[in-house]
């Protein structure tokens, strides 16, 4: 993906961890030392790392890594047609994105890196240490010196992602951890992401403590991010605007339905009734 569909303005939160993890991705970018933001889903690892890309104002590309990746889409391949007609040459080869930002002087944001296949992880290899890719037939390309790769990634341990090889954990050099942001930052971000709406203060406090207490709760599996938040506040300032109140049923309906999808319990219907307990017991304290 093309980073040049993403430039509009984005809305981050640029403060606490998000912020030193923002001036970490600057120094070591600036010091030609590859970054990797690492958390766990939701937290967000690509908002920031896309935020940095456009504040860099250099031409950017995202590629979302996964198992069916293949290294052509990074580096690129011949076109079969100019080849039967021209035979190997330059113009017969449409570079892929990777070697696209290398040669622009870009910043190539390889996101969900850890779910890269291992022909992928090794395609990586050479460009991140020579910061040059050698094409057969045409000869190396070398990286404009402005050129930056900025990778992220969820740990390790969740499901459906790869252990890095070693040769490519030895080339990603600064390692920026995010977690889930402390609750005046968390509700900054789930206020800015329902502008235009505004949220009473009481109300977000409800929506933050439900969250918190589902992410706290040892019988739902799944961790339940940033995310979770936002649309309960969602969906509760969209019952607002249309109905003018909303009762605490309501809110335990919408953070029902959000929750439930974030979430893995024992079996459906143990699920609903610890999410349903999660909530009551959350909104207790406000009562
Ligand atoms: N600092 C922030 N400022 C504003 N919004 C944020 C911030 N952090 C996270 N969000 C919001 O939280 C949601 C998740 O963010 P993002 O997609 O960047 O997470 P992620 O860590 O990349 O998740 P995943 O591991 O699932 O890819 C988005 O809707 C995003 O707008
Ligand atoms: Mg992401």
């Amino acid at each position: 993906m093309n980073g040049d569909e993403h430039r509009r303005d984005l809305k981050v939160v640029l403060e606490g961890q998000y912020k030193l993890a923002y001036e970490l991705l600057e120094d070591a970018v600036s010091t030609g030392l590859t970054p990797i933001v690492i958390g766990p889903p939701g937290v967000g690892k690509s908002l920031l790392v896309r935020k940095f890309a456009i504040d860099t104002d250099r031409p950017f590309y995202e590629v979302f890594f996964d198992e069916l990746l293949r290294p052509a889409y990074l580096i690129g391949s011949f076109d079969p047609a100019i080849v039967l007609q021209k035979g190997y040459c330059q113009e017969a080869f449409e570079s892929g994105h990777l070697l696209q930002a290398m040669e622009e002087g870009g910043i190539f944001l390889a996101q969900e890196l850890n779910r890269a296949g291992e022909f992928c992880q090794n395609s990586l290899l050479e460009p991140l240490e020579e910061r040059s890719y050698y094409v057969p037939k045409i000869g190396r390309l070398r990286a404009d010196e402005k050129f930056a790769f900025i990778a992220t990634a969820n740990p390790a341990e969740l499901a459906g992602t790869h252990q890095f090889s070693e040769a490519l954990r030895d080339r990603l050099r600064v390692w920026i951890p995010l977690i889930y942001p402390d609750r005046e930052t968390e509700l900054k971000i789930i206020r800015v992401n329902c502008e235009p709406a505004t949220i009473a203060e009481d109300l977000l406090d409800k929506i933050y403590d439900i969250v918190k207490a589902a992410r706290e709760e040892q019988d739902l599996e799944m961790a339940v991010s940033i995310r979770a938040g936002i649309s309960i506040a969602r969906l509760a300032a969209y019952h607002l605007s249309q109905h003018g109140e909303l009762d605490g049923k309501d809110l335990i309906n919408y953070a029902r339905s959000v929750l439930l999808g974030t979430s893995k319990g024992r079996g459906w219907i143990s699920l609903e009734k610890t999410i349903d307990d999660v909530i009551r017991g959350a909104l207790k304290t406000h009562v």
